[in-house]
């Protein structure tokens, strides 16, 4: 047979196999053979010896903003820079473009990246939105990408006219609603829109889960007293109001007949209520992220005002119990995927000043300041494989299914996401255990824009060795060596997980399912 390149004598990992002594031949950038003994010895054919080492499909990060404006978590601070229409300054601005996000993401064996085209609250159309985030990404980035929609204006005809032409045209299959932050937030009534208008899309719903009224009357109540420290953000939205919005959306999601996932979760009581939906064979899906499984609240507690580099939504919890069901989520399968949720906004910015210290939030800073989201596409693939396959707690096959084979699934990936003959040759290559050195992170090993990681200090016992996209080694011992502008754009196809049963919880169904237009059906 006629190879590119062939990857010899791997550990060859899907979400259901292990293979030993495994060879991977590739072809114009694709798979097209899985065996032992290729045959490719003398024929000069470009070899790269896995003996000993994992070889898994490369990581699929689902859930990753790059070049986006505005989110965080100050009502006031969000109307004056939209009603602006400016950034005052860098701060509540995800800083990683997608040169700088996807050279991170490669340098951490992720291969394709999902990220958002959002639109803000007074955009009247997707139209200009979806162009603005092509400009930004084409031939800007490393690796594979593609778009879901923020959606936070659902009009009538953003639903009925430009979402349908969005999966036509731009092979956008995902859209994604905020139940918090002022600039995002719908109405409940609004989300019963866009589920409807999903449902008949095959269009899968990403809900961002957290009751916004009970964060605002917390917020305002906690200051009232005085606690407004950074780890007072996690004090204002304990695991309740997680799962208070995390119900009601799958009770929406069930009224609907919609698929949904609802992403970050970070909660055992959310989780719950999740896994019960999914036992009644409700298309309900769950996210979780790395910042769940390995980081607790004390890491919001650093002196001074350093814990603000781990304010994120939903916080980082208080309980290790949380902290377990969410593992138990990933082992259990209530979790689909695992998204870094990668929201790189720097810690200090323009003027030597910190995150959230310059808008109102005097010198010692409040919480409700402070813009949530921290970095973690270079780390959540090497994270799990490390913490979780390596320590013993989940499966390698396991590890595969929640970064690259699920989220490929869910979000239409149709050629990615597993390892065999006519997927694209996306993998990533670890070291053989027993040459790896263990080693702690450090923010200078990272390839983000952004001054922190929060996983300074965690130690490492692997990280990928060679990460490929489409055949091609875009990071080879710890260097990205792609090329700028490989990265392509991903048209997408429906979710290939199950999607609508036609079952409803009254007489009504939605019009276009109805046979006559006259009779009661
Ligand atoms: O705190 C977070 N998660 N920031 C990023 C935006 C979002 O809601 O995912
Ligand atoms: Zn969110
Ligand atoms: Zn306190
Ligand atoms: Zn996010």
């Amino acid at each position: 047979m006629d190879f590119d390149l062939v990857i010899k004598n791997g550990t060859v990992v899907t979400a259901s196999d292990i293979w030993n002594s495994c060879d991977i031949g590739i072809k114009h950038g694709s798979i097209i053979a899985v065996g032992t003994n290729l045959p490719c010895k003398d024929s000069g054919i470009e070899t790269i010896d896995a003996q000993g080492a994992y070889v898994t499909p490369g990581g699929i990060d689902t859930h990753v903003h790059l070049s986006q404006l505005y989110e965080a978590s100050a009502d006031s601070l969000m109307k004056t820079q939209i009603t602006d229409g400016k950034i005052p300054d860098l701060a509540n601005y995800m800083h990683d473009t997608y040169d700088t996000g996807t050279r991170s993401a490669v340098a951490g064996g992720t291969t394709t990246v999902v990220t958002f085209a959002s639109q803000l609250r007074d955009d009247d159309s997707l139209v200009p939105v979806v162009e603005e985030y092509h400009k930004l990404a084409d031939g800007q980035s490393y690796c594979d990408y593609a778009f879901h929609i923020i959606l936070s204006n659902p009009t009538k005809k953003i639903l009925e006219e430009e979402l349908p032409m969005m999966v036509e045209k731009h092979g956008i299959t995902s859209v994604k609603i905020y139940m918090t932050y002022k600039a995002f937030q719908l109405k409940d009534y609004e989300i019963l829109d866009v589920l409807h208008a999903t449902r008949k899309l095959g269009v899968t719903t990403m809900i961002h889960a957290e009751n916004a009224d009970v964060i605002d009357w917390m917020t305002e109540h906690l200051e009232e007293q005085g606690m407004t420290a950074p780890h007072h953000h996690g004090t204002s939205r304990p695991p309740i109001v997680e799962a208070e919005a995390t119900n009601r959306a799958i009770s929406f999601a069930e009224l609907m007949d919609a698929p949904v996932l609802l992403v970050h979760i970070s909660g055992g009581h959310a989780t719950r209520i999740i896994r019960e939906a999914q036992t009644r064979l409700l298309p309900v899906y769950g996210e979780t992220c790395p910042q769940y499984l390995f980081l607790l609240a004390d890491s919001m507690k650093k002196e001074g005002f350093e814990g603000a580099k781990c304010v994120c939504s939903p916080p980082i919890r208080e309980e290790a119990a949380d902290q377990e069901a969410i593992w138990t989520g990933i082992q259990n399968g209530t979790f689909t995927t695992l998204s870094s949720d990668h929201a790189p906004i720097k810690y200090g910015f323009a003027g030597g000043k910190l995150r959230g210290l310059a808008h109102g939030g005097g010198p010692e800073g409040k919480f409700q300041y402070i813009p949530n989201g921290l970095p973690g596409v270079e780390t959540r693939v090497p994270l799990l494989f490390s913490g979780g396959v390596l320590e013993g707690r989940i499966s390698p096959q396991k590890f595969v299914e929640v970064t690259s084979t699920n989220p490929a699934k869910l979000y239409g990936l149709a050629k990615k996401g597993t390892i065999a003959p006519g997927f694209d040759a996306d993998l990533t290559i670890w070291y053989p255990q027993e040459t790896f050195k263990p080693f702690k992170l450090t923010n200078e090993m990272m390839h983000h824009s952004i001054d922190y990681t929060p996983f300074e200090g965690v130690e490492f016992k692997n990280w990928p060795r060679y990460t490929l996209v489409r055949g091609k080694v875009v990071f080879s011992h710890g260097e990205v060596v792609g090329e700028l502008g490989y990265g392509k754009y991903q048209k997408r196809t429906k979710s290939t997980l199950a999607g609508p049963r036609d079952k409803w919880l009254s007489e009504w169904r939605p019009a276009y399912l109805r046979k006559s237009v006259n009779g009661d059906a």
